[in-house]
C-alpha cells in the first residue's frame, strides 16, 4: 500500500517552549511511526517578515532543530532538513509564480491579518506577498500527501491544492486536450454549455468552490454523456490533466489549549511560556510565582479552580486523583497554593527531563546536529529533483 507522504515546516522562531511541543511536535514524533515524514526550517519563511534583520536565522535554525530532536523526532524515521538548502524550493517558487493570479494571493486571510498585525513593519513587500506561494512549493515539491497545520495556516494549503490544479491543468493535458473538451462542451447542447461555461470562468476566476458543484451536477443530468466526455469536462472545469502536483490535505492538528503562566494560551509575544529545555530552578521559580485564583489572599481563603491558571495546567499534567485534590483542596482551603503547584512543577520536570537528556549530546557536539540535517538536505533534495524534472518536462523547459 502506499504510504501517504507528510511534510511541514516550522520558522525558526527560536527556543521552542511546551506549547510548541503540546501543540506540534507531540503530533510529528506521531506521525513519524505512520508515515515518511519530512520535517524542514522555513528560514526563507523567515525571511519573510524578518528581511531588516537575518542575523539570528541560522542560529535559531540550529536551535530549533535540537529541539525537535529533544522533543523525540528521529532523523531515523523522519527527514530533516532546512528549506534554503533545497534550493529547487526557490526554482519552483519562481515558476507557480508565472501562473499565480495575483487576486489569489491578495485574497489569502493571513496576508492582510499579518500585515495589521506586524503595522510596526512594512510588510507590502513582494516576498511577503508570496508567503504562501513560496508554502505552496514546500509542499507541491515533494508531493505531498498530507500537510500537519494548525487551524490558521489551512488557507495556505487551500491556496497549495489550487496552484497544483491550475498547473496540472495548464501544463498536465492529453494532446489535444483542449480540442476534445470544448468539443464535449458543444456536444452539452446551448443552454447546457452555457451554464458550463459561466460555473467554469467563476471557478477559474473566483475560485468559487460551489461553482465546480454546480457544474458537476449539471453533468450528473445531461442523458447519455459518454464516460470520456465527463472525464474531459470534469477535468477542463478543474484544470486537473495529468497529475504532476498532487494536491495536497491538510492534517489538522487538534488545537492545543497549553496554557501559559498567565491562563492564556502559552506564546512568546504574551510573555508566559515555559521552554522546551528550561532549567529546573528557572522552571520552578516560574511556576511559584505563577498568580492564582485573586481570592485567596490568605492561606485560609477558599479558592475556586476555575478562576485559577494552575489548574488549567493540572488538566495538562495531573490525573484524576489529584485533580480532585485540587478541587476539594482549593475549595476548602486544605491546601496551600503552593503545595497545589507542587504537583504540576513535578509533571512539568518530568516531561522535560528526557528532553533534556536527548539534547545533551547535539549540545556537546553540534556537528551531530550537522551531519542529521546534511543528510535530509540531501534526501530532500533528491526527491525535489525528481518532481523539478517533471515540471520542467512538463512546461516544456528542457534543452536536452
Ligand atoms: N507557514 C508555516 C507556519 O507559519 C510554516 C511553513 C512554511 C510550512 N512552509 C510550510 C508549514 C510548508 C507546512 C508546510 O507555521
Ligand atoms: Fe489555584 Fe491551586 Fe491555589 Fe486553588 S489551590 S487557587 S487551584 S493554585
Amino acid at each position: 500500500m502506499y504510504a501517504e507522504r507528510v511534510l511541514s515546516g516550522m520558522r525558526p522562531t527560536g527556543s521552542l517552549h511546551l506549547g510548541h511541543y503540546h501543540g506540534v511536535l507531540k503530533n510529528w514524533v506521531a506521525l513519524q511511526h505512520q508515515h515518511p515524514c519530512l520535517f524542514f526550517v522555513a528560514d526563507w519563511h523567515a525571511l519573510t517578515t524578518q528581511y531588516d534583520d537575518p542575523q539570528g536565522i541560522v542560529a535559531a535554525s540550529w536551535d530549533m532543530v535540537i529541539d525537535w530532536l529533544a522533543a523525540g523526532v528521529d532523523p531515523q524515521r523522519a527527514t530533516l532538513f532546512i528549506q534554503s538548502q533545497v534550493p529547487e524550493h526557490a526554482e519552483l517558487h519562481l515558476l507557480l509564480s508565472m501562473m499565480t493570479p495575483l487576486g489569489w494571493l491578495e485574497r489569502v486571510p493571513t496576508y492582510k491579518d499579518q500585515q495589521e498585525k506586524l503595522e510596526s513593519k512594512d510588510l507590502s513587500t513582494y516576498g511577503f506577498l508570496g508567503y504562501p506561494l513560496l508554502q505552496s512549493a514546500d509542499i507541491l515539491i515533494y508531493r505531498a500527501d498530507k500537510v500537519p497545520v494548525g487551524e490558521d495556516q489551512v488557507p495556505h494549503i487551500e491556496f497549495s491544492r489550487e496552484l497544483a490544479r491550475r498547473f496540472n491543468h495548464l501544463y498536465g493535458r492529453e494532446a489535444g486536450f483542449e480540442d476534445k473538451a470544448r468539443e464535449a462542451v458543444k456536444r452539452l447542447g446551448s443552454k447546457r454549455a452555457r451554464s458550463y461555461t459561466q460555473l467554469r470562468t467563476y471557478f477559474q476566476q473566483n475560485g468559487d468552490k460551489t461553482a465546480i458543484e454546480r457544474a458537476h451536477a449539471l453533468l450528473d443530468e445531461v442523458p447519455g454523456l459518454a464516460h470520456a466526455d465527463r472525464e474531459r469536462l470534469c477535468g477542463y472545469l478543474e484544470g486537473t490533466g495529468k497529475m504532476i502536483l498532487v494536491e495536497p490535505g491538510a492534517l489538522l492538528t487538534a488545537a492545543s489549549r497549553m496554557p501559559g503562566l498567565d491562563g492564556q494560551k502559552m506564546s512568546k509575544s504574551y510573555a508566559n511560556t515555559i521552554t522546551l529545555r528550561e532549567d529546573a530552578a528557572s522552571v520552578t521559580h516560574k511556576l511559584r510565582r505563577m498568580p492564582t485564583d485573586p481570592a485567596r489572599v490568605h492561606r485560609n481563603d477558599p479558592g475556586d479552580p476555575d478562576k485559577c491558571p494552575v489548574w488549567q495546567l493540572h488538566q495538562v499534567y495531573s490525573d484524576e486523583a489529584c485533580q480532585a485534590w485540587v478541587q476539594q483542596g482549593c475549595r476548602s482551603a486544605d491546601i496551600g497554593c503552593l503545595d497545589c503547584k507542587q504537583p504540576v512543577i513535578d509533571g512539568i520536570l518530568a516531561e522535560q527531563a528526557p528532553m533534556r537528556e536527548r539534547a545533551q549530546p547535539y549540545l556537546d557536539d553540534p556537528r551531530l546536529v550537522q551531519e542529521i540535517i546534511a543528510e535530509g538536505n540531501q534526501k530532500a533534495r533528491q526527491l525535489a529533483r525528481e518532481t523539478m524534472r517533471d515540471v520542467r518536462g512538463a512546461m516544456g523547459l528542457n534543452y536536452r
